[in-house]
């Protein structure tokens, strides 16, 4: 590696500086500098060479090569299976299975021929090769390595001509002729783009692992999302056995697919029918409504669930998990407003049963509707899923891709769906395998699952 130039640079105002500095002398902000790389100076630029331009039709070798992974639920959220020349970032909480998950990935490449190097930096390769016995993997393939420096490595790369490189994690491993230390936001920038280099120039798929980090002089996983091609976040709770992994961002494919795994003694396993273990632990009773999340490709049914009491001291609270609390804030507004439910003065709790994150604004009725349903202490029907967003004036509006909903539903044996009128009015094609009941507006949704003022 060429030698490297580095330059101290205020993260607030841009301001260089040679050598670092507790203040920007530009801002006076305090600890903003922070080393960067700067590329070793430009030869001569008098003549530029002409820019190679050519004819999109010329363009070849286009269709990307996919390799498996062979654990499905990781293909799909990938995009299907591993491009060449890629650089997949996985993020997640320390602890949260991420190491476990790759070397299970590399012990099922290794096993189909590619040539797999998993760096480690956090762990002993004696380590490793305890879990990988846990873990029932050995193949002559899978090669380890114990390096912190990523100039060290060129060689052992170079050797190999490994087809994947493993790389855990980016916060302890880096450049050892830069001045910064191993971690720090320089470190991670300049590692991530090295790795990005030899990814591009190599022909081979690298995996970087990255701990989400809570405040502090380690830098995280958001310093590198911008550079690399894929970001995938392993979330879930640590002390329940689900994990899910969520493609954050993807050149390659759809950023909205999700991976469904469960911790075993001996590893990750793949769910396959990520529906039937949330709602596995229904509750019946007031307070409760099945929704289906659209995760990717497939829709995914999870149970919402909401307490209201009486708020003691102050505002009302509006607590979320896995939902965002300012939608809730707007649909406990439109309860309020729209549908003369009296919710504006309660503490409302909202909850996706599982550990989901869910996003999408199809949503917003279950949600409503379990809301409304704790207020008035009945209970949404158990046959029922709810499916559409809610707009400010208590309208219920068009959600995307339901026939795929109502296949879903039918899988899981309920009996039939509420949804926004206006899709039950566009439906095309066959008629839907389960009634639909079409709702306009959010007072129609009421009384239809009788939770309206008797
Ligand atoms: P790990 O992959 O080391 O997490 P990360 O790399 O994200 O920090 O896995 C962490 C947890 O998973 C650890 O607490 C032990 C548990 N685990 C199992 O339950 N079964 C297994 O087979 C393995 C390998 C780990
Ligand atoms: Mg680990």
């Amino acid at each position: 590696m060429a030698k490297i130039r580095t330059v101290y640079v205020c993260q607030s105002c841009g301001h260089q500086e040679a050598k670092w500095l507790g203040r920007c002398p530009a801002c006076n902000e305090w600890s903003s500098l922070v080393e960067e790389v700067v590329g070793t100076a430009k030869k001569d630029v008098s003549a530029p060479p002409p820019a190679t331009v050519v004819r999109l039709s010329a363009v070849t070798g286009a269709a990307e090569m996919r390799r498996t992974t062979g654990i499905p639920e990781l293909d799909r959220v990938l995009g299907g299976g591993l491009v060449k020349g890629a650089l997949v970032l996985v993020g997640g909480d320390p602890g949260i299975g991420k190491s476990t998950l790759l070397l299970q990935a590399a012990g099922k490449l290794a096993g189909a021929g590619a040539r797999c190097l998993y760096v480690s930096a956090e762990e002993s390769v004696q380590q490793i090769k305890l879990r990988a016995v846990r873990l029932g993997i050995d193949s002559p393939e899978l090669y380890l390595a114990g390096e912190t420096s990523l100039e060290a490595l060129e060689t052992a790369r170079a050797e190999l001509q490994p087809a994947v490189l493993i790389v855990d994690s980016i916060q302890t491993v880096g450049i050892a002729s830069l001045e910064s230390a191993v971690g720090s936001v320089s470190q991670i920038r300049a590692a991530t783009q090295h790795l990005l280099d030899l990814a591009k120039q190599g022909g081979l798929t690298v995996f970087v692992v990255a701990h989400v980090t809570k405040e502090g002089n380690i830098a995280g996983p958001k310093v590198m999302e911008h550079m690399v091609d894929t970001v995938l976040y392993f979330e879930g709770e640590r002390t329940g056995p689900y994990r899910i992994l969520r493609a954050h961002k993807n050149r390659f494919g759809s950023a909205q697919e999700i991976g469904v795994f469960e911790m075993h003694e001996d590893g990750l396993r793949a769910v396959g029918n990520p529906s039937e273990i949330f709602l596995s632990q229904r509750a019946h009773g007031p307070g409760a409504a099945v929704i289906t999340a659209l995760e990717g490709s497939r829709p995914i049914l999870l149970e919402v669930q909401a307490l209201t009491a009486p708020a003691l001291y102050g505002a009302p609270r509006r607590i979320t998990v896995g939902f965002d609390s300012q939608r809730v804030a707007m649909l406990t507004a439109v309860l309020d407003r729209r549908a003369d439910v009296d919710i504006a003065g309660l503490d409302v709790y909202v909850n996706i049963a599982g550990g989901v994150r869910v996003a999408e604004p199809a949503a917003d009725l279950g949600v409503l509707l379990a809301m409304a349903s704790a207020v008035r202490g009945r209970a949404v029907p158990a046959d029922t899923v709810v499916v559409g967003e809610v707009g400010l004036s208590g309208e219920v509006r068009a959600s995307a891709q339901l026939a795929a909903r109502v296949v879903e539903a039918k899988a899981l044996g309920f009996a039939r769906l509420l949804v926004p009128k206006v899709d039950l009015e566009r439906w095309k094609g066959p008629p839907p395998e389960l009634p639909l009941f079409g709702v306009a507006t959010v007072l129609e949704a009421l009384e239809e699952l009788d939770l309206g003022r008797r």
